[in-house]
């Protein structure tokens, strides 16, 4: 228990909690789940197949066939990927699960992973739990934060057998051009490297921006899985429903270590995604204009507060910079007790976060202005 410490965010509800208990109306900025309600033909199809008792007994370890066609049908369709849907595609229990469970699949003692730094703590953890060990690759922002591939030591090459990715990315928001993909594939069968790139937030994109699947590459397959999620593209999180899909033999290894631990999903969700991925997408448009508003209202405010920050053209959130002499976490703290905002301090996502906090997008836009009036009107 000592090497597994509570989830990085644990602690950061029962902050809010003592504050709120204070009469503070804090605003938190700290999560990254969607506010927008899941739209209700998605609903009405999981009430329906709720109602259905064949539907109430234990799902299939490797998911419904018709989900799994799904997910290969939305691939091909949303990436011009094909996917064979028994062999190389199993539904996950959100991309949190599958990332915990990949890793027990993937590496083991004096095995190392290389974890994006800043990233979703979970790669970190997942390696953790699997008893190996992490190599952070620091994403810059004079990279555009890319990993830079050529500054991995040789001795950690030789050790690694996975490599984490997440574009568009959580935390900074950065996104990757497919000539990067491309890179990566060529750098993963160079060195005998697995590729898991973890991919929730393809669908949520601003400015016209249309992120790729890192499968789209050419050979991508033979080297490479994609997690991915309804969570954010279709305002799931609380469903907890993904999928995996991609390189067979690592895909079955996945299926091994999960058939082992969960019993898979309940049959009535499974149903319902399928219908997400099949039905209307039309109204993913609209909900993105409203995140990219809000994204607006931020890096407005942010500006005028006089708080440097990148501009993201995809995910949920928008990777600012402390002001000059701030730490991550004693700034996100001032916030929290001059202006009763909660911002996420860039370190939760690893050393490369320093000097940085995290605003996510997940808040209505006039909660969005207030937090913004708030922080201008606080010194640091
Ligand atoms: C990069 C990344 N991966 C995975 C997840 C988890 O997604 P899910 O809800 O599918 O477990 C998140 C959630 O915030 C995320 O940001």
């Amino acid at each position: 228990m000592e090497k597994v410490p509570p989830y990085v965010f644990a602690h950061v509800s029962k902050l809010i909690a003592e504050k709120k208990a204070q009469g503070v109306d804090v605003i938190n900025l700290g999560i990254g789940s969607p506010d927008l309600p899941t739209p209700a033909h998605i609903v009405e199809v999981l009430k329906q197949a709720a109602d259905d008792p064949t539907n109430h007994g234990y799902p299939s370890y490797v998911g419904m066939p018709s989900l799994r066609e799904a997910v290969a049908a939305w691939y091909k369709r949303r990436f011009e990927v094909d996917l064979d849907p028994e062999t190389e595609v199993v539904p996950l229990i959100g991309s949190k699960e599958g990332i915990a469970h990949l890793a027990l699949a993937m590496v083991g003692p004096g095995d190392i992973a290389l974890i994006p730094d800043p990233g979703y703590p979970t790669y970190h953890m997942g390696t953790v739990l699997a008893d190996a060990e992490s190599y952070p690759m620091p994403l810059l922002a004079e990279n555009e934060f890319l990993p830079d591939l050529d500054a991995i030591p040789a001795n950690v090459l030789e050790r690694a057998r996975v490599m984490w990715l997440n574009y568009p990315n959580n935390p900074t928001g950065a996104v990757a051009p497919i000539s990067f993909f491309e890179k990566v594939v060529d750098f993963a069968s160079r060195h005998n490297i697995i590729i898991a790139h973890d991919n929730p937030y393809a669908d949520v994109t601003f400015d016209g921006y249309r992120a790729p699947s890192l499968l789209q590459v050419p050979g991508a397959k033979e080297v490479a899985v994609e997690l991915n999620s309804l969570s954010k593209t279709y305002n799931m999180a609380g469903w907890r429903v993904g999928m995996a899909v991609g390189n067979p033999e690592v895909i079955a290894g996945l299926v091994r270590v999960k058939s082992n631990v969960d019993t898979g999903i309940f049959n009535p969700i499974q149903i319902a995604a399928s219908a997400a991925l099949q039905g209307d997408q039309r109204w993913i448009k609209e909900r993105n204009a409203i995140y990219q508003r809000r994204r607006d209202v931020i890096l407005d405010g942010l500006a005028a507060a006089g708080i440097k920050a990148h501009k993201p053209k995809a995910a949920l959130y928008v990777w600012a910079e402390t002001p000059e002499g701030w730490k991550s976490n004693d700034f996100a703290m001032h916030v929290l007790d001059h202006a009763g905002v909660w911002l996420t301090p860039g370190t939760a996502y690893g050393e490369a976060g320093e000097g940085y906090v995290r605003l996510s997008l997940c808040a209505p836009e006039e909660r969005l202005r207030e937090a913004m009036e708030r922080l201008q009107a606080i010194d640091f």
